[in-house]
């Protein structure tokens, strides 16, 4: 590791808070000088829980601070292109929560600034560095499974956000399928040219009247054949459901839901274990400090980043598609959304 990083972070909700905690206990080799956020008190919050100097209500003192190597986005979604172009022109690296836009024109621009300016940018899919997934894409790239055939990714949340969030997010496959998304293309280690989406409502009629569908299975045709599905709930009464599986000619690679433990209890009356973490915060802890840990490795030695803007940029162009193919009950090719993607 080479000299110590200076680390500024935009946002202390959820997320921001997560990553504060992971950069100040739990990565070597970096410093987080400030942390801003429209709402000063959630920075301030953040700052006193986790040992950071300075609460910022304004991101500009990140920006402009010289001695600040890199900023991490962690504010609403809206913001993101816009914090990535300033960061980019001040020539700090940048990492950024997904997605990096709604609007592909928006990631566009954003993307050229970064390339312009010569900085390192990664996206937020943490799902990369779980342990279970980065075993599987390792051993599927080492083609121990032969050809990839099939792929099958099921992804269901324990409980849907607020109705105000679904109205703001893009909807299920921009929200939430968008991981699956990145994690289809990691698995598979191919682009997809088409994808078919259908999608439900059966969790809460509330979201369908908000104009979401709360339950969707997408089938992915990949360019060298391979057909994936996706499936996700907004809601599973058991926990978040995460599990994935790759089939291919000389075998298959799959992974089950992780729980606090791995106990059985075995009685006259059935066999039964604990249920899977709850969500997110939980289940992919380890995965949200590896990934974070290796884009400060990445800045460190000047290497490049595991996960790229045109990563980001791919699971938005596919959650759009998946979103027209839904709405227009037909197979939707990339280079419809992005003419670019062929
Ligand atoms: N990778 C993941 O697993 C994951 C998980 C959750 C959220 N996210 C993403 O992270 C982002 C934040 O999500 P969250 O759940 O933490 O939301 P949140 O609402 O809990 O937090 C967002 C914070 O950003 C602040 N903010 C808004 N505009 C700002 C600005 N201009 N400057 C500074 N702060 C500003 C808000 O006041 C709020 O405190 C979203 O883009 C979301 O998609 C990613």
């Amino acid at each position: 590791m080479g000299k110590e990083l200076t680390a500024g972070i935009i946002g202390a909700g959820r997320i921001g808070r997560l990553h504060a905690d992971h950069l100040t206990r739990r990565v070597p080799g970096v410093r987080v000088k400030t942390i801003s956020d429209v709402i000063l008190d959630a920075a301030q919050n953040c700052a006193r829980e986790t040992g950071i100097p300075n609460a910022e209500e304004d991101a500009s003192r990140i920006m402009e601070d010289e001695e600040i190597d890199f900023v991490v986005i962690c504010s609403s979604t809206d913001t993101h292109a816009a914090f990535i172009k300033e960061a980019a022109r001040v020539g700090k690296h940048i990492f950024c929560e997904k997605p990096i836009a709604l609007d592909i024109g928006e990631i566009d621009q954003a993307l050229e600034e970064v390339e312009k300016y010569g900085v390192k940018m990664m996206g937020g899919f943490n799902r990369r560095f779980d342990s279970n997934f980065a075993r599987m894409q390792q051993l599927v790239s080492e083609g121990r499974i032969g050809e990839p055939h099939l792929l099958k990714i099921t992804s269901r949340d324990p409980a849907p956000p607020p109705i105000e969030y679904i109205k703001v997010s893009g909807g299920i496959f921009l929200d939430m399928m968008i991981h699956d998304f990145d994690m289809a293309r990691f698995l598979v280690g191919d682009e997809v040219k088409e994808v078919y989406a259908n999608g439900a409502v059966k969790v809460d009629p509330e979201i369908g009247k908000a104009g979401d569908v709360d339950t969707a299975v997408v089938t992915l045709t990949f360019k060298n054949g391979v057909i994936g599905t996706i499936d996700n709930s907004r809601k599973a009464v058991y926990g978040y459901d995460q599990r994935a599986e790759v089939f291919g000619s000389g075998g298959m690679v799959d992974s089950e839901n992780m729980s606090e433990n791995r106990v059985h209890l075995a009685t006259g009356g059935g066999i039964s274990e604990d249920l899977p973490y709850y969500f997110f915060v939980e289940r992919y802890t380890d995965a949200y400090i590896e990934e974070i840990r290796q884009f400060v490795d990445a800045v460190a030695n000047d290497t490049p980043v595991p996960v790229t803007g045109l990563d980001g940029k791919y699971a938005v162009v596919l959650g759009w598609a998946a979103t027209k193919s839904c709405r227009e009950h037909r197979p939707v090719k990339l280079s419809e959304i992005d003419p670019g993607l062929e």
